[in-house]
């Protein structure tokens, strides 16, 4: 996602970078724009997934209406577009069934923004040709299991593996240059973590990037089922499986995979020994929702709504700071685990050095 920065981006990105960490460290809401935006465009899904409750809960036809129409979701992409943010990431529900995503990919484009859709590859293959011409940065395609029938069970459909394999296929052969980059992506939960292995040499030949996540319930995610979530007793058998995994595997070997099962089995003993702090999203990132509304994170209350002021006014308001203030707040016991947050570890540190803690 990162490599291939032209100068000018790499530029416009470090100097954004450079005004989200003053602001966390002096505690203020005067960054120019979030570094990283994460815009759920829609809750409309194709799929099913065992481990996904946004769909189930926001599917019925009335939450649908109240969802962003066309001509606002390119008003959002107009508005990122103009501001000082790096990069943006794409993603739903589903986010292919958004008709206008194209568009929004090519505005964001066009403005040399850094974009990545997540999507679960179902419509890929279908919708190839508009993609290759929107030329988005990154792919990152949600797939659960090496065994057909596993994958499906969990993502809710018959044939949804051979249909993504295919989008990814087709995609391989069409892309030029390897772009957009793929990144493939599982969800790890009960149904699929012996696979792990498996998984990983059957697919990385054929993507740039795997990563995993851990299957999570708390204020982002929840899951529709509890009996998808690890028992407290599998703790020995999932931290024998990272260890084994990043000692085979040095692309694993950090914080990230050393800390998951003590992130899904005791968060508590994380946040004791200060490892973990919300640093990363409170001050560099924003979440779009399919509503327009702006928040630091999903689990909290809106900041604003994009209709009513412009993102960005909204990004540096005075309550948005307040809630950002709230998330990496000492007392706050709220952790989540992705990829992304191994930076949040590295930031801890350098946060108590320039607090003096
Ligand atoms: C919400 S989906 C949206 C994009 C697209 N529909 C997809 O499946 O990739 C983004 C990612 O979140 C993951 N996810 C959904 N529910 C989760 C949960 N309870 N815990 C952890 N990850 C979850 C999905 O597996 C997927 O990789
Ligand atoms: S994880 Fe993605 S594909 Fe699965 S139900 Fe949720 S939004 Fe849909």
């Amino acid at each position: 996602m990162f490599d291939q920065l032209t100068v000018r981006e790499a530029i416009a990105g470090s100097y954004t970078l450079v005004s989200n960490s003053l602001s966390l460290f002096l505690n203020k809401a005067d960054a120019r724009a979030p570094l990283y935006v994460f815009w759920l465009m829609t809750y409309r899904c194709n799929s099913k997934c065992l481990h996904c409750n946004w769909v189930v809960k926001n599917m019925t036809t009335e939450k649908l209406n109240e969802e962003l129409v066309s001509k606002e979701r390119l008003d959002v992409a107009n508005q990122l577009a103009k501001s000082k943010t790096f990069g943006v990431t794409l993603s739903g529900g589903e986010p292919l069934l958004v008709r206008e995503i194209f568009e929004v990919i090519k505005i964001l484009k066009r403005a040399g923004k850094r974009v990545n859709v997540c999507t679960n590859g179902l419509l890929l293959e279908d919708n190839m040709d508009k993609v290759l011409k929107a030329k988005p940065d990154c792919i990152t395609i949600s797939l659960d299991s090496p065994n057909p029938e596993i994958h499906d069970k969990i993502r809710g459909g018959n044939g949804y593996f051979e249909k993504t394999i295919s989008g990814i296929d087709i995609l391989r052969k069409s892309r030029q240059k390897k772009n957009p980059k793929i990144i493939i992506k599982m969800t790890i939960s009960k149904e699929n973590i012996e696979s792990i292995e498996e998984f990983l040499e059957r697919f990385r030949g054929i993507c740039e990037h795997i990563t995993f996540q851990p299957v999570q319930n708390n204020l982002i995610h929840q899951v529709p089922d509890e009996g998808i979530l690890f028992d407290k007793s599998e703790y020995g058998l999932f931290k024998r499986k990272m260890d084994d995994l990043m000692s085979k595997y040095p692309f694993m070997n950090n914080s990230y995979y050393k800390n998951m099962a003590d992130f899904l089995f005791n968060p508590d003993s994380l946040l004791k020994t200060g490892k973990f702090r919300c640093l990363l999203s409170s001050a560099y990132s924003v979440y779009i929702d399919p509503y327009g509304n702006v928040k630091p994170c999903l689990g909290l209350a809106s900041a604003g709504n994009f209709k009513e002021s412009g993102i960005i006014k909204i990004w540096k308001s005075r309550e948005n700071c307040r809630l950002q203030q709230k998330m990496r707040d000492k007392g706050n016991n709220c952790i989540c685990w992705a990829y992304n947050n191994l930076f949040n570890q590295y930031l801890v540190e350098a946060f108590k050095i320039l607090k003096g803690k």
